[in-house]
């Protein structure tokens, strides 16, 4: 299989039949999460366990995979993943502050239900879609806030069914070892088997005092937190990238585009200077975009045609600007 930087199809992934068997250093993906996430018709459901047995065949032995997931159907996709082949390594947590909750006020659902209408305590804008979609898809409504009036929906005011969601998961996944291989054994004939760590330490603050005995020049190892913003915990060691916003490109409009500054930092810690990705869920491409400019190089599907076309828009300008190997 011959190509340059990046290599994308835009047709179901399902098959990988495009792909040579052992062929692939690391895949990373951010598939469907079966959420129906703002009603989504690609979210409905989880992919087909199909995909990840082919997927354990075109990569090298020892290599690693990061995969994407929702907190609720988490379990599901490492079952999925685990039954084709491959070993669950870590699961990293992607933590932001801004998680929306989804929860309902209990108290007014227990009027509706005993049939009483509820008190109308004042207004509240209820805004649907993102503003630079266009008019279709932004809408805002003034909506009536609502006070439970029944004895119980007054018990059970507040009340709701959800946690403010403050992380997403990432899976973290290995294909075995080719068998009677040590690691050592199995990057010489492959060149996987190890995370890199020299690219993606967290290098010490100016002011930090002596760290450990022998502290590395580069930093500290990259834990398996990652967050959106800087606390002030004293102990602020975790790669930090803020949530993608969604203004910064006018022509992606992809509903759930992740930030090609995480891509990065995932595509570097699972290969190694010119080692191919396969993104098998590509969307708009920001892992292929982190590969660019990174020397690693893209193998991207991608089924809905609109999708397909913001990737490749983005992939051809950054590749315009990046020098070939
Ligand atoms: C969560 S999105 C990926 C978004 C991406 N991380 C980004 O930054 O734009 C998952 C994508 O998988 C695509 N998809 C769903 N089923 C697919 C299939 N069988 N083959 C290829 N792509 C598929 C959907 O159209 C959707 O764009």
């Amino acid at each position: 299989m011959m190509f340059n930087m990046f290599q994308i199809y835009n047709k179901s992934s399902y098959s990988l039949e495009d792909i040579e068997d052992n062929y692939i250093d690391s895949i990373i993906t951010d598939p469907p999460y079966g959420i129906s996430y703002q009603n989504n018709y690609w979210d409905k459901d989880l992919p087909d366990k199909e995909i990840w047995e082919n997927s354990l065949k075109k990569i090298k032995p020892g290599g690693f995979g990061l995969i994407f997931s929702s907190v609720r159907l988490m379990h599901r996709l490492m079952v999925d993943l685990e039954d084709s082949g491959f070993l669950i390594k870590d699961v990293l947590f992607w933590a932001y502050l801004n998680g929306m909750p989804k929860s309902r006020n209990v108290g007014l659902l227990i009027d509706s239900e005993l049939n009483i209408e509820s008190e109308k305590v004042g207004e509240y804008k209820y805004v649907q879609g993102y503003k630079k979609n266009g008019a279709d898809n932004y809408k805002v409504e003034k909506k009536h806030k609502l006070s439970p009036s029944s004895e119980l929906g007054k018990k059970y005011d507040g009340a709701g069914l959800g946690l403010k969601p403050a992380y997403e998961p990432i899976i973290l996944i290995q294909k075995p070892l080719e068998k009677g291989l040590n690691v050592a054994q199995n990057i010489i004939k492959y060149g996987t088997g190890a995370l890199n760590f020299e690219e993606t330490r967290l290098p010490y603050d100016d002011n930090e005092g002596k760290v450990g005995h022998n502290p590395h020049e580069k930093g500290r190892v990259p834990a398996n937190i990652l967050r959106t913003d800087k606390f002030e915990d004293g102990y602020d060691k975790f790669f930090v990238v803020p949530k993608v916003r969604q203004s910064k490109e006018y022509f992606n409009f992809h509903p759930t585009v992740k930030p090609v500054e995480l891509m990065q930092h995932l595509v570097k810690l699972t290969t190694f200077d010119e080692q191919i990705v396969l993104d098998p869920f590509m969307g708009s491409g920001s892992t292929g975009l982190a590969c660019i400019e990174l020397k690693r190089k893209f193998i991207g599907y991608e089924l809905d045609v609109d999708y397909f076309t913001i990737a490749k828009k983005r992939l051809e300008d950054r590749n315009k600007v990046q020098t070939l190997f």
